[in-house]
């Protein structure tokens, strides 16, 4: 398979890189700069390599550097932004900082004529995030292109050596993506033939020649990257694999059902089902406090868990469903922990194994739908929205009681209901919440006292950064009058019109 190795060196838009290259038909592996030599790449038959960025100064004691001989394993090599100062830095140029003349977001570029800029306007905007710059080219390089503020933009030795201190990846860089291009198709020589259907089949074939004859243990949430990471593994080891699927009682409605169904009955998997409601509301009780609840659903899971995997004995191999965005909001990378997501790390602790897998840490979203797709899961099931891990317990705000939950089932229910009728893409995530609040309200012609129901809906690409979604009228009023003629106890909806930041999609 033709693939491109992306060098990771620390920098925020990583991933957005490899994504990038994969969205234009070509495979690429993202490794950590220290775990690859130039036998690997040779090896591993690459067609390019990828430097990425990252937030050192290739000065500092502990920068991350790679071999110089990467640089010379025969396949072209493009470094971008920290990654171009390191290719600069190997090859004998030299880096300084540029103090209070950084440049960082949109700057007007002009470039020469190099293979990387075919069909690049001389003068455009490109995305710049940097303190050093390359204020000295190694010997036999020369610059391609400019900013007022850097001299060296861009750099090439003519021959496999490509450099550019801004960054192609992020869509403000105008002509990113024919930059990319370039380097893919008219440097590298792909021929652009990858699809997502290959990483599935590709995928499957590796685990199933890599785990042959071992168990192999996977958490089911019933979410849409636990279902794709459990159904890829069966289709490699089949009767093999065993999930333990923990129904926690902080379900939506129906919910745990539909996991049971679809996959001991259309995948006719391992699946054993744990029903913890009274576990778990037990150890909720009297507890109103956000990180609290998150903890103690995290560690009871654990637990559960931990009882169940005694139960099977030994695995070989644990499977997590864990995907890229995870990787970056539990902190895990430079970014710091705003809540505490319970759905990475914690399990291996408690597991008797010998390795973890993990088959989509390194997709978003919308690819590990792909995925999901391709294995033939259910539309319903791979279209799902995202739930949260501690379930309605983070929606459910302050103290959680049965009643609550089941307030909070029935509003949910509807409104998705009612956003389901709404032509073309729903919402990236849309959901109730019940407040603590309670208001008063006339009914028949008797005075309410009831709860406040708050619907959300949010437009999102990563989850990370997301807008109020603009739903129409006729589904915010249908909605309102469903819930409060339906749900008793419940006497008035408000709609959440806040973005993130500086609010969260959650309301906990
Ligand atoms: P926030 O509220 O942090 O949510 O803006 C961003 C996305 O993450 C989901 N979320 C979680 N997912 N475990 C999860 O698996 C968690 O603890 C958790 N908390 C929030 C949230 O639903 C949204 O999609």
């Amino acid at each position: 398979m033709e693939k491109i190795l992306v060098l990771d060196f620390g920098g925020q838009y990583n991933l957005l890189i490899a994504r990038r290259v994969r969205e234009q038909n070509v495979y690429a592996e993202i490794k950590p700069y220290n775990k690859i030599s130039a036998k690997d790449i040779i090896e591993g038959g690459y067609k390019g390599v990828i430097f990425t960025g990252g937030p050192n100064s290739v000065y500092d004691e502990k920068a991350p550097r790679c071999g110089k001989d990467i640089l010379y394993a025969g396949v072209p090599v493009l470094g971008i932004c920290y990654g171009a100062q390191l290719m600069a830095y190997l090859c004998g140029g030299e880096i300084r900082s540029a103090g209070s003349l950084g440049e960082y977001g949109k700057v007007a570029l002009t470039v020469k004529t190099d293979k990387l800029f075919d069909g690049v306007e001389k003068e455009s905007v490109c995305w710049m995030s940097h303190t050093d710059y390359i204020s000295r080219l190694p010997e036999g390089f020369s610059v391609t292109a400019t900013t007022a503020h850097c001299p060296c933009a861009a750099m090439s030795d003519g021959k496999n050596l490509f450099a550019v201190q801004f960054h192609p990846e992020v869509t403000h860089t105008l002509y990113g993506k024919t930059i990319l291009k370039n380097f893919l198709f008219g440097i590298c020589g792909c021929s652009g033939d990858w699809k997502m259907s290959d990483f599935a089949k590709d995928s499957v074939e590796f685990f199933r020649n890599k785990l042959a004859g071992k168990k192999v243990l996977c958490a089911l949430s019933g979410g849409v990257d636990s279902s794709v990471a459990a159904v890829l593994l069966h289709k490699a080891v089949g009767e093999n694999l065993t999930c333990v699927f923990v129904d926690h009682g902080l379900l939506r409605k129906d919910e745990g059902d539909l996991v049971e169904k679809t996959f001991k009955e259309k995948f006719d998997m391992n699946l054993i089902r744990v029903n913890a409601q009274e576990l778990f509301l037990g150890k909720l009780a009297g507890v109103s406090e956000p990180e609290r609840k998150r903890k103690i659903i995290g560690e009871e899971f654990i637990r559960v868990f931990e009882k169940e995997a005694k139960k099977i004995g030994k695995v070989n191999y644990l499977v997590q469903g864990t995907i890229y965005p995870d990787v970056v909001e539990s902190g895990e990378g430079e970014a710091s922990t705003i809540k505490s997501h319970h759905n990475v790390g914690g399990l291996p602790s408690v597991v008797d194994f010998d390795e973890i897998v993990e088959p989509l840490r390194y997709l978003f979203k919308d690819e590990v739908r792909a995925v999901g797709r391709e294995l033939g899961i259910p539309e319903e099931l791979v279209s799902r929205q995202p739930f949260p891990g501690p379930g309605l317990a983070i929606r459910v705000i302050g103290e959680i009681t049965e009643e609550k939950l089941r307030l909070l089932r029935e509003a949910d229910a509807i409104f998705r209901e009612e956003v389901a009728k709404i032509p073309g893409k729903a919402p990236d995530q849309y959901f109730a919440v019940l407040t603590d609040t309670r208001s008063v309200g006339v009914m028949g012609d008797a005075r309410t006292y009831g709860y406040t129901v708050a619907l959300r809906a949010v437009t999102t690409d990563d989850f990370m950064t997301a807008d109020w979604t603009r739903l129409p009228y006729e589904t915010l009023e249908k909605s309102a009058s469903r819930i409060v003629n339906e749900v008793p106890l419940v006497g008035r909806v408000v709609y959440d019109v806040t973005s993130k930041p500086p609010a969260t999609v959650e309301w906990e």
